[in-house]
């Protein structure tokens, strides 16, 4: 018998965890981690095994997903939208891999592994090979009406791509937000002063269950189809396989990191491998799926209450944990700048043991708003420094106050300054012959030089006024700092001690974009296009920026006469068509289309040749057909020629 303590666990846990299913499921908007929500499930799962009595129809356990919300109508799957038992290490994969073995009566087993996808289940239904119904997974057996949001969904075709398509067919697959779409579509959320979303899998639910479907049509949702639900037809394949080939064949998209696998020692392999390029895959995936290949074997199996036998997720160690903020420190940087740390309580994330996090600066720091005693999420992918990610305001201490940085820290001030004067006077940067780190130290402590552009204003009487400076040493020093302001982009660019920027991503920032003040207004996704440049690098540029003082002394340093060649940029970069993806369509009068796809690609600019929800602007000439059908019906900025000749400034 259960003792009362158990008996209260059982109550409490699925009252969490539905609470948490309705967030998840319903609202889109959930307040615990996934593997949060995990352990609290296989808590609940073992109580239960441990007392079967306790087991009700209506336990979380026996459920998949949540109740449909009422916004949409409601659809019955033709056979229910099953989910997959998980894995969380290696024995309880040996484990499900024995365990078939044993039923199969076979020594080993051909696998199908494929990637975990993070987003949501989605059921699309076609009949006589039209699309014509898509419903989401709901509780399994019921689901939403989702068909006029996911028509908009370019990657999904609205006929399949076969001669004699099956009277009916049900495709099974998960929709989701690439990565790159996903910070896209959380900085156009921040331009259009929207609510940015907390990751992909909340965005792609978040769009798919949009009540306006023209509203889904404006946003990147992708899908990747993995199984058959219900076939009416002939034909029907014999493996798991075949199956993804078949849906592969007939238009449908499937993953690309499948493969046919054959006994542990492979799926092991796969695993691990899989796991090494998470990081570098376009889009977010929290694990790999074992499925039995053959499909007879897979009926043999059979299932349990709401998951197959046949299939199993053996999921990657979370990338994000909670933790709590001990302390915040101040520590100074690589080229001189303060940077705020928090001291975690120490956690597992990533597959470390984590005690610290960044902040970066003052900035993200007030911006986040982290406190001491604030829990928070911290996130470690690959081999990337931890980070907080957001912190859980639902469990803020009461009595907590903002964080104030320390406004004089002066022993680390006066090594902050002459760290970056260093950065700034060295050999790639300004190249100041002769500026050794004791004349630095001596400048900076004598407050001769506060930044770098003090060193243009110092003139013979206030460096002959340094201990042990000849008038000659001071002259020769005088003539390098004169001669450092003929100077690259490049190197000025480097000399400024943005973290994350070395030469060579100074260099490339420099040739993409030709000017200080094109760089100072470029955004995060015109940055990351830049080579060797990525998120991180450009998070810092933009920050750099966006900081007042620092886009103050960049002006001084102009006013001193720090100069360079104009830069031979190979394109006429227009910033504000860099990386817009256009598309033109019909015929032009005071060019051809050819001309105007060239000056556009010249300024930077994207041109292709279909439309899609991905498209940015729609420019219309005379006689154009289907495609300025589609912009119009998706909503797409569309503009005609006189548009275009604005955009390319030729007026
Ligand atoms: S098969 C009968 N394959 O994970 C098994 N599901 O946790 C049905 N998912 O509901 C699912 N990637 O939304 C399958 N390669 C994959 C998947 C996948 C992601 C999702 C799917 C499912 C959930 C179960």
């Amino acid at each position: 018998m259960p003792t009362e303590g158990e008996l209260r666990r059982v109550r409490e846990l699925r009252e969490t965890i539905e609470r948490h299913n309705f967030r998840y499921y319903v609202l889109d908007a959930p307040t615990l981690l996934d593997s949060e929500f995990d352990c609290l499930l296989r808590e609940l799962e073992t109580l239960e095994k441990k007392f079967p009595q306790l087991v009700t129809s209506r336990s979380p356990t026996q459920k998949v997903g949540a109740e449909a919300s009422s916004a949409f109508s409601e659809v019955k799957h033709l056979t229910p939208m099953l989910s997959l038992t998980n894995a969380f290490n290696e024995s309880e994969f040996l484990e499900f891999d024995r365990r078939s073995r044993e039923k199969l009566n076979c020594a080993s087993i051909e696998y199908v592994a494929e990637t975990k996808l993070d987003g949501l289940a989605v059921s699309l239904v076609y009949e006589g090979g039209a699309l014509a119904r898509a419903a989401t997974r709901g509780n399994g057996s019921t689901g939403e009406d989702v068909t006029l949001n996911v028509r908009t969904i370019e990657s999904i075709p609205l006929h399949l791509n076969c001669k004699e398509p099956p009277k009916l067919l049900e495709v099974r697959g998960e929709i989701f937000i690439t990565k790159s779409d996903f910070e896209r579509l959380n900085s156009d959320q921040i331009s259009r002063g929207e609510k940015t979303f907390i990751n992909s899998r909340n965005s792609a639910a978040g769009s798919l269950r949009q009540l306006d479907p023209k509203i889904t049509a404006t946003r990147p949702l992708s899908i990747c189809c993995y199984a058959i639900g219900h076939f009416v037809g002939s034909k029907r394949p014999t493996t798991h396989y075949e199956v993804l080939d078949y849906l592969k064949g007939i238009g449908m998209p499937v993953s690309g990191e499948t493969e046919l696998l054959r006994g542990i020692n492979q799926c092991r392999s796969y695993y691990k491998r899989l796991l090494a390029r998470r990081e570098k895959l376009g889009y977010e995936i929290d694990g790999a799926v074992y499925k039995v290949n053959n499909l007879s074997s897979q009926e043999i199996l059979g299932q349990v209450a709401k998951a197959p036998r046949w299939a199993i997720a053996y999921k990657f160690p979370p990338e994000e944990a909670t933790t709590v903020v001990k302390a915040i420190d101040v520590q100074l940087g690589r080229t001189g700048q303060l940077t705020p740390v928090a001291r975690l309580e120490s956690v597992f994330v990533g597959g470390v043991t984590i005690t610290n996090a960044t902040l970066h600066n003052e900035e993200e720091l007030k911006r986040k708003d982290i406190r001491v005693g604030d829990t928070v999420i911290v996130r470690r992918a690959g081999d990337v420094i931890p980070e907080i990610v957001r912190v859980i305001l639902e469990r803020r201490p009461k009595d907590s106050s903002p964080y104030v940085m320390p406004s004089s820290v002066p022993e680390q001030t006066l090594v902050q300054r002459m760290l970056s004067i260093t950065h700034f006077a060295s050999r790639h940067a300004m190249d100041i012959d002769g500026l050794g780190n004791k004349i630095i130290e001596q400048l900076c402590r004598s407050k001769l030089v506060l930044d770098p552009s003090d060193l243009y204003h110092l003139n013979l009487n206030s460096l002959i006024s340094l201990e042990r400076f000849a008038e000659k040493s001071a002259n020769n020093l005088l003539i390098s700092i004169e001669q450092s302001k003929h100077t690259t982009l490049a190197r000025f660019l480097f000399a400024l001690g943005i973290p994350e920027v070395g030469v060579t991503t100074a260099t490339s920032i420099a040739t993409t974009f030709g000017t200080i003040d094109n760089i100072a207004a470029a955004n995060l996704e015109q940055l990351v296009d830049v080579p060797d440049v990525g998120p991180v690098v450009s998070t810092s540029i933009r920050a750099f920026f966006d900081e007042q003082k620092n886009r103050e002394m960049i002006q001084r340093l102009l006013d001193c006469g720090v100069r360079w060649p104009k830069v031979e940029i190979s394109t006429l970069i227009d910033p504000a068509l860099l990386d817009r993806r256009i598309v033109l369509t019909g015929t032009f009068t005071s060019m051809s289309r050819d001309e105007a796809r060239m000056a556009l690609t010249e300024r930077g600019a994207k041109v292709s040749s279909s439309v899609s929800q991905n498209t940015d602007i729609v420019i219309v000439g005379s006689n154009a057909g289907k495609k300025a059908e589609k912009a119009a019906s998706l909503g797409l900025q569309v503009t005609d020629e006189m548009g275009l000749i604005d955009l390319l400034k030729m007026k």
